[in-house]
């Protein structure tokens, strides 16, 4: 494994012309359909990156600003933004072109944590990353805070759950579109 690579040697840019097989009733395409091509993306920078098999851990910000339509080609471009020990995340931008008019939207941007794992199915050691731009430094430090506000946030949550009392469900539920209606 080489001890060190630069973002510029993994990244990847697919691009797939959306047909009709994808779309949902309202003919625009299915969110999962994107989400699908993102996860393989994702896969093929990492594992560049990593040179070795790499699994999908977690997916954040999946927000899709505009919807695409059959016919038009999706484009993604993808790069390692982070490494930890064992953790890369890469960074997926999602474009949507229109082959007739040349306008290109911007549909969503999204992080995918991948693990890198050995041939004993264990997460494995990846190279670091060597960060040539002011770009590359902003998206690591971008990762790094990133991972940190959601370890506190997974904390937060685990202490929230923890404090709910059903008991209390009538008033902290009070102007909340839901009743209670319990059937024994
Ligand atoms: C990913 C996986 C290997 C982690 O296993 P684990 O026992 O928690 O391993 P570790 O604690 O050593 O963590 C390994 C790395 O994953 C990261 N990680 C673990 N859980 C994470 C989470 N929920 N979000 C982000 N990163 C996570 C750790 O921070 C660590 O990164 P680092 O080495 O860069 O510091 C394990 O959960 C797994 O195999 N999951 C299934 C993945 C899969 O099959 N995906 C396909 C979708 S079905």
């Amino acid at each position: 494994m080489s001890p060190s690579k630069p973002v510029r040697l993994s990244q990847t840019t697919i691009t797939e012309l959306m047909i009709p097989a994808y779309a949902n009733f309202g003919g625009k395409i299915h969110g999962g359909i994107l989400l699908s091509l993102m996860d393989k993306v994702a896969y093929a920078t990492a594992s560049k990156h990593a040179e070795t098999y790499c699994v999908t851990v977690s997916v954040d910000k999946v927000e899709f600003l505009q919807p695409v339509e059959v016919g038009e080609l999706v484009l993604m471009h993808a790069s390692v933004n982070y490494v930890g020990k064992t953790s890369l995340v890469v960074g997926i931008r999602v474009e949507a072109q229109n082959v007739k008019t040349g306008i290109v939207k911007h549909t969503n941007s999204s992080f995918f944590t991948m693990v890198a794992k050995g041939d004993d199915d264990k997460p494995t050691q990846v190279p670091e990353l060597i960060l040539e731009n002011e770009e590359e430094i902003k998206r690591f430090i971008e990762a790094m805070r990133m991972k940190e506000i959601k370890a506190k946030v997974r904390e937060q949550m685990d202490d929230a759950k923890s404090k709910i009392e059903v008991d209390n469900a009538r008033s902290l539920l009070k102007g909340q579109r839901c009743q209670i209606k319990i059937r024994l």
